[in-house]
């Protein structure tokens, strides 16, 4: 298979970039892990922040997002993508998304951290109904191919291709990529279990995030880092990883996997309450429920602790259930799914890893320290986030992203003038698993580590053992990766626990707590990491050894 453009992902930055690609003239490949709308973007219930309320500006909006940030957006970043927000919103609706309007415009929403209304959204199924319609217009492009099932495994660097090339080998050369080794997971066609090298003149990233890294997530489950792991083990920058956004509100039920309650719901008015019905919030800050997420993940794990409870509950029933229904038609009717009724009694919730702030270091149009290699929406490490994102700013930063990776991919397209043949991936001597127990207890041990030690609230020794038991997982985890005939959830497996080492080592070398890193050995932030972002990058070694024979 052999495209200009190989996008990795079906959420909106890989679709938006398609469509944008596609218009312009190169033709696409989408790949996606499995089923098209199985991506972040689907799931998102609160909408995309953006200025359009009179009484609100860019400025605030900026404002915000720095606030947010703490100390670690970059203002220049922060400037452009609130200034295009309501261009790139605009345009997402010439495409066909439905978002909610009144007479007046748009209905805006208000979330945690933002100091007005501003959260443009379909009542609380915004990233499905962004979803829909960009596939829809997706599938309808005669240049865009979307093909499901496909797994990428690896990047296919100038030392994978089979053009001999006098750099090849060479210490410190800065390397290319063209593609991916992709594992097609189709059943009935011929290329069936197959892994085969897919070529592109420019590859992209928009695999989404990582929120599998951890026991309890709000994520799907195809959100398993795939990106940051192919991207540093091809020796690309990645960046910010221990800023990790544990969403304040997953439903806490027996039968819920990854539920996640909108914080649009405080925004019109819920509140958080311990078991015995204290109200919270208020003592712990000025804004309340509508504090930024980092305060309210962190005050619930508080309560939590100190009152040795499992979960605190989010209560809505004061309003009149018409509104409620008609607002949020979506999280009311999934609770019903577990018998419980969010117009009249109070919603056991928890926090769950939801969001990394950090990823594959990268400009605003994607382009990442890799030649070749763009990266854009979660991913990716634009700076826009810095320590903490404000709500509804992850859809906006992937639009934009993908606005200006588009251009950049266009470029580079018409700049390369074509494709070099790749080897192809060789399997001889690995054998099927006797068994895959070993593979279910591994999936659980790096998830339950991470958690228990690298969640909301960390210290020095947790994250040193952490680190110790993740290096033990990954060496055995390496070993099955060469031995073994590879499966979907081997290659997974393999990037859940390499993103969960580089989250470690980025903590570890933060020494204070800033944003969404609270580590009690230093539990203030300190003057002597203001503006320091962690970089971490594979170190040199022979590209034939990123690979498996
Ligand atoms: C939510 O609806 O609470 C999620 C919005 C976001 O993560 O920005």
């Amino acid at each position: 298979m052999e495209s200009d453009v190989l996008v990795l992902g079906s959420g909106i930055a890989g679709l938006m970039l398609a469509l944008d690609c596609a218009e312009r003239g190169a033709d696409v490949l989408v790949l996606t892990k499995r089923r098209a709308d199985d991506s972040n973007t689907n799931w998102a219930q609160g909408g995309i922040a953006a200025v359009f309320d009179p009484a609100d500006s860019f400025a605030r909006h900026g404002r915000d997002t720095l606030r947010c940030g703490a100390g670690l957006s970059d203002p220049e970043v922060v400037r452009q993508v609130v200034a295009e927000a309501p261009e790139r919103v605009r345009e997402l609706e010439a495409l066909g998304v439905e978002f909610t309007r009144t007479t007046r415009g748009f209905a805006l929403g208000r979330e945690g951290g933002h100091s007005g209304r501003r959260i443009v959204h379909a009542k609380d199924f915004t990233g499905r109904a962004i979803e829909q319609a960009l596939l829809a217009r997706v599938r309808a492009h005669r240049r865009i191919r979307l093909v499901e099932d496909q797994l990428a495994l690896d990047l296919i660097l100038d030392s994978r291709m089979g053009d001999p090339r006098p750099s090849r080998g060479t210490p410190g050369r800065v390397e290319r990529c063209w593609g991916a080794y992709v594992m097609d997971g189709r059943v009935g066609v011929p290329s069936a279990g197959r892994i085969r090298p897919v070529t592109a003149k420019v590859t992209v990233l928009a695999t989404g995030g990582c929120g599998k890294v951890y026991l309890y997530t709000t994520n799907p489950d195809v959100a398993t880092g795939d990106g940051i792991a192919m991207a540093y083990r091809a020796g690309a920058a990645v960046e910010n990883l221990e800023f990790v956004q544990f969403h304040p509100t997953c439903l806490y039920h027996p039968e819920a996997k990854s539920l996640l309650l909108t914080e649009a719901l405080r925004g019109e008015g819920a509140v958080l309450r311990t078991l015995d019905g204290e109200r919270f919030m208020p003592r712990v800050h000025p804004m309340a429920e509508l504090a930024p997420r980092d305060v309210v993940a962190l005050a619930i794990d508080r309560e939590l602790k100190r009152r040795g409870e499992t979960h605190v509950t989010l209560d809505i029933s004061h309003l009149s259930p018409a509104r409620v229904r008609a607002r949020f038609p979506n999280v009311y009717a999934s609770l019903r799914r577990f018998g419980l009724d969010l117009t009249r009694e109070p919603i056991p919730v928890v926090p769950a890893a939801h969001y990394m702030c950090g990823g594959v270091k990268a400009t605003l149009a994607g382009r990442t320290s890799l030649r070749g290699l763009l990266a854009l929406g979660e991913v990716a490490s634009t700076r826009l986030h810095g320590a903490n994102r404000l709500a509804s700013n992850s859809l906006l930063e992937a639009l934009v992203g993908a606005h200006h990776g588009a251009g950049e991919a266009w470029r580079l397209v018409r700049r390369t003038p074509r494709t070099p043949q790749a080897e192809r991936w060789r399997a001889q001597g690995t054998h099927p698993p006797l068994e895959t127990v070993v593979f279910d207890h591994n999936w659980d041990a790096v998830r339950r580590l991470m958690w228990d030690l690298v969640g909301i609230v960390r210290s020095d020794q947790r994250l040193l053992y952490a680190e110790r038991l993740l290096a033990l997982l990954r060496e055995e985890i390496e070993l099955d990766y060469v031995r073994l005939r590879l499966s979907r959830d081997l290659v997974e497996l393999r990037n859940i626990a390499l993103v969960g080492g580089l989250i470690v080592e980025c903590a570890r070398r933060r020494g204070e707590s800033r944003g969404l890193h609270f580590n009690l050995d230093h539990p203030r932030r300190d003057r002597r990491y203001e503006g320091r972002i962690t970089v971490l990058r594979r170190p040199p070694v022979s590209t034939r050894t990123l690979f498996r024979r």
